[in-house]
């Protein structure tokens, strides 16, 4: 039977951990560094996710048989290239593309290509390098306001800037290709600004067939009606309403075939998920970014609407017979609802001590959480996920609004609107 690393400290992991609690035993399930919840479902480890020698030490001596990677650092660190190069390490699975598929997500230019190369649609851009400030602005010149500029690498989700006046634009250019988020901005991506609504979609993928999942829709806003800086993500729905089975069409004939056929051309053999972050302009799909790994919150509205076993999932796509699995969704509606820390994104204190009551009508998915003697106390900026199911979206966070009254930590902040957007549209797409 399966024995699983799942590296990770999030709402996300926590979500991975209780889907494969109710699969294998505890005792094969771990987690490192994990949270106070997921300690629940398996054992916390204390390795970071980038120490690759730990890990592989780890797995060897406990007999672990697959590594599930839940955010995109240890991917892009080349976490199942160590694997597969070292002798005694490469029977373990490693749930995840290698270092050149993890690019995906890694470098914006290298995605924007992908999708240039594979008709997969998506706003008009150029990148440019250090050294070409005067040909990024005069592009920018030929471009209508607001502007999207962004880092061609990982900036821990601050390298997208979205200026509304052309002066601002250029200094963005200035400052980005300065060095502001370093070997991350030494080439930048300029792009047409879209309009529209986001909603994201995810497969998994064994690289040669795929597994549509649920689509989502997060709150990337600390404020209500979507104001504020961003954040990770406030709260979650599945399914979204305006996702008919028109758009749904155009985003699987568009978007998720033309992809997968070129994941399964490129020579990096990508395997586990795709997150396909899209917008939806005038009821048709383009892809703002591709992740190498699911969403957090998302996966916490995601992973339980799919009663597929994951672990099984995981096994035939290692053994090959990924193609047989048939999809089994939920049809009710999921949605979850992320309490963070007073001060969050901006500065916010730890420590502080949560109090669980009586919560029957939704999952509590922890995320920055730990235990300090005995005491269940905030360890991050999210850090609890309650989630719950509704034949309605309304029924759905109507049961994770009534939990939260039984949640409780000193400065709790949580936005009271997820889904309100969506009140007006209940069309329905089924499946
Ligand atoms: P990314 O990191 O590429 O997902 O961008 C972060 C956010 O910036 C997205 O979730 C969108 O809200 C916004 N964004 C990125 N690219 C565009 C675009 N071309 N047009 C409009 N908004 C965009
Ligand atoms: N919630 C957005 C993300 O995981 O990137």
């Amino acid at each position: 039977m399966m024995r699983i690393l799942i590296l990770g400290s999030g709402g996300r992991e926590c979500t991975f951990a209780w889907k494969l609690a109710k699969e294998l035993p505890k005792e094969n399930i771990f987690i490192t560094p994990g949270n106070a919840g997921t300690a629940a479902y398996g054992t916390n480890l204390n390795l970071s996710i980038l120490d690759f020698e730990a890990i592989g030490k780890f797995c060897l001596d406990n007999a672990i048989d697959t590594l599930l990677p839940g955010g995109e650092d240890s991917l892009v660190a080349g976490i199942r290239n160590y694997f597969e190069s070292n002798e005694n390490l490469k029977h373990i699975y490693v749930f995840g593309p290698d270092k050149t598929g993890a690019l995906l997500e890694g470098s914006k230019e290298f995605a924007k290509k992908f999708m240039a190369k594979y008709g997969i649609p998506t706003a008009k851009y150029q990148s440019f390098i250090k050294g070409e400030e005067t040909e990024a602005k005069a592009f920018l010149k030929t471009m209508n306001p607001p502007y999207v500029i962004k880092a061609d690498g990982l900036a821990a989700g601050k390298g997208v800037v979205i200026p509304e006046t052309l002066t601002e634009a250029e200094n963005c250019v200035d400052e980005m290709l300065g060095g502001q988020f370093g070997q991350a901005s030494s080439t930048i991506v300029i792009e047409e600004f879209l309009k529209g609504i986001e909603v994201s979609f995810f497969a998994i993928t064994d690289g040669k067939d795929y597994l549509l999942m649920p689509e989502a829709k997060d709150y990337k806003r600390i404020g209500e009606k979507d104001t504020g800086p961003n954040t990770g993500g406030m709260g979650a729905v599945s399914p979204v309403s305006f996702v008919d089975e028109t758009f749904k069409n155009k985003v699987i004939e568009q978007v998720v075939k033309p992809t997968m056929t070129g994941l399964q051309n490129e020579p990096f053999g990508y395997r586990g998920f795709v997150f396909f972050g899209l917008i939806n302009v005038e009821g048709n799909p383009f892809v703002i970014e591709y992740n190498c790994r699911m969403g957090d919150p998302e996966t916490e509205v995601v992973l339980p609407r799919l009663k597929n076993s994951l672990s099984e999932i995981i096994n035939k796509a290692k053994n090959g017979t990924f193609s047989e699995i048939v999809p089994q969704l939920d049809e009710r509606f999921c949605t979850t609802v992320m309490l963070v820390a007073g001060g969050y994104p901006g500065d916010y204190e730890k420590g502080k001590t949560i109090e669980i009551g009586s919560v029957t009508n939704s999952i509590v998915y922890h995320a920055g959480t730990k235990i300090t003697d005995g005491k269940l106390q905030s360890n991050g900026g999210r850090v609890i996920a309650v989630s719950s199911f509704g034949e309605t979206m309304n029924e759905a966070l109507d049961k994770s609004y009534s939990s939260i009254k039984n949640i409780h930590f000193d400065g709790m902040f949580y936005r009271k609107d997820i889904g309100k957007d969506l009140q007006s549209k209940f069309i329905r797409c089924k499946g």
